[in-house]
């Protein structure tokens, strides 16, 4: 496995597994590796001649205030999680180097980019959409995997690759969940062990919806879940949403496919979760 930090290096290795018909997949992610960040990786070495994982705490897409110094950064952890799971190449980039100074090229997809999280989270989605399209273009990446969990960030990058002609397709791979069905994140680590129990009754909520769905209208399943998650301690909703699976447009009160969307606060810690609903 080999570790690269420069932009130069990662393109001139890609360029030539590229000439070489390799076909090339790309693991985008922040770091701070679990589970589901494995699972993600575990496909793409499956799927592909080769894999190549970024790990890059991304500025752009933090606001001032939010937790961008204080985000894990467990380096040589990743890596060895990395070189156990078979990956070819690791690009962990400074940020000077990704954003170097003068930096003002921004990627925006602007019909999905300030709802939901981007309503609270300002320039959020325009630094995620950034990031991974110069993530695209340096990788020469003919797949990339990203997780449900983040289900609005997966839409947008969907919608992005589309519609600026990339080679890149989105693989979505499913959510993976702690036993007591908490949503894998890396910011899970701020959580302590009470509020993991808390945080675990998010998804009691979503899996009480997805059975609700089956017989109840989409505005009678959101205003159970509003109050079950209200009910949970030290609990405060940023959003809850039932929403289009493929759009995130509102849906119809009698829509047979849906998505319902969450963000909430557990103490300190903002949370993100979603379910797919069907009738
Ligand atoms: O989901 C993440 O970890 C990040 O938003 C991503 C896609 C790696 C872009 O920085």
């Amino acid at each position: 496995m080999k570790v690269i930090k420069k932009v130069s290096e990662l393109r001139k290795i890609a360029f030539k597994h590229l000439i070489n018909k390799d076909e090339i997949g790309l693991v985008p992610t922040m770091g701070a590796l679990h589970e589901g960040h494995v699972s993600l990786i575990s496909k793409s070495v499956k799927n592909d001649d080769v894999t190549i994982v970024s790990i890059f705490v991304n500025p752009a897409q933090f606001a001032p205030g939010e937790d961008y110094l204080k985000y894990p950064r467990p380096l040589e952890k990743d890596l060895s999680i990395c070189r156990k799971n078979h990956v070819d190449y690791v690009f962990v980039p400074s940020a000077a180097e990704m954003f170097p100074d003068g930096h003002k090229t921004f990627v925006e997809v602007k019909s999905l980019q300030d709802i939901l999280c981007g309503a609270f989270r300002k320039n959020h989605f325009r630094g995620v959409a950034t990031v991974v399209a110069k993530l695209f273009n340096i990788s020469f990446a003919c797949r990339a995997y990203l997780g449900m969990k983040d289900f609005q960030q997966l839409r947008i990058i969907e919608k992005m690759s589309k519609e600026l002609n990339f080679r890149t397709k989105i693989t979505p791979c499913p959510i993976v969940r702690e036993k007591n069905g908490l949503a894998l994140s890396s910011r899970n680590s701020y959580l302590t062990a009470e509020e993991k129990k808390s945080a675990a009754q998010i998804y009691q909520a979503l899996k009480k919806a997805k059975e609700e769905f089956k017989t109840k209208s989409a505005s009678a399943v959101l205003k159970n879940v509003r109050d079950k998650i209200a009910s949970i301690a030290a609990s405060k909703i940023d959003y809850a949403e039932i929403l289009d699976y493929s759009s995130l447009l509102p849906v119809s009160e009698n829509a047979k496919k849906a998505a319902i969307v969450v963000a909430v606060w557990i103490g300190n810690t903002r949370l993100i979760d979603n379910a797919v609903l069907s009738k």
